[in-house]
């Protein structure tokens, strides 16, 4: 018999989320062409927080919305969980990608004719499973309780960062995606929204890769690597 820890639990081992392997993306055409990820590996476990660093021009955006299933290299395989994302059509993609994939942008990117509530319960709604119970519990982790009926408009950079984090993860899925979710905050806010944002995916075991240039990131993930002329590298 292996030795138990004097728990005597054993903990589960831990469960591999992403896989990416070789992955290739150029842009421009023939001989010109730039390679921005040259052969790229990557994986993740479920639950981790991985920032990725790497200068501007790096290819990190790129390399998030290939993780994202928004756009497809032209070489190399990304599994996440059970799917296989290189061998899906566009449509098959996109739907994976409602389902089981969050995502929080710089530019907040909320729906301006939308209320932060319906904001919220938009994942919902695309996934078949609309719960107003669920829009008005996220609506208070937030600390929003009280401005889910104002547009994006009537609510300050901070206000609505948080609700974009919050419609990342209302339909739970297993990976949420981050690019540079703190950059247009201001020093405070960006401490607080990030502090929030933890504590939401740590609590849920979701998966966050994060591109970032901020320091509170890199303290906060278990995780940190470099993206540099077209690799990734763990950060020496
Ligand atoms: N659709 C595109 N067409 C042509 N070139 C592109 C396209 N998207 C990105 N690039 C180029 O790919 C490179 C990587 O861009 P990317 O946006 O991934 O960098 P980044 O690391 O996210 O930079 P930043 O830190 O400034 O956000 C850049 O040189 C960029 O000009
Ligand atoms: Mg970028």
């Amino acid at each position: 018999m292996p030795e138990s820890p004097s728990n005597g639990s054993v903990p589960p081992p831990a469960a591999l989320l992403i896989s990416a392997s070789g992955l290739v993306m150029r842009y421009g055409p023939g001989e010109s062409a730039t390679g921005v990820l040259q052969g790229l590996d990557f994986s993740a476990q479920a639950g981790e927080f991985v920032v990725i660093l790497g200068r501007s021009g790096s290819g990190k955006s790129t390399f998030l919305n290939l993780l994202g299933g928004m756009d497809q290299a032209q070489a190399g395989q990304i599994r996440i969980g059970d799917a296989e994302l290189s061998t899906m059509d566009e449509e098959a993609r996109t739907r994976f990608r409602r389902r089981a994939i969050g995502f929080v942008f710089q530019a907040f990117n909320l729906l301006p004719t939308l209320t932060a509530a319906e904001n919220l319960a938009l994942p919902l709604a695309l996934n078949g499973c609309f719960d107003p119970q669920r829009v008005t519990e996220m609506l208070r982790q937030l600390g929003l309780a009280d401005r889910g009926q104002r547009f994006p408009d009537q609510l300050s950079g901070g206000e609505q960062q948080r609700v974009a984090i919050g419609r990342a993860l209302i339909h739970r899925p297993a990976l949420v995606l981050a690019d540079e979710p703190t950059g247009n905050l201001d020093a405070d806010t960006s401490r607080q929204v990030l502090t929030l944002f933890h504590s939401l995916v740590r609590d849920s075991g979701t998966t966050l890769v994060m591109a970032t240039h901020s320091a509170e990131p890199q303290q906060l993930a278990d995780r940190v690597l470099y993206l540099d002329r077209g690799q990734l590298r763990e950060r020496s």
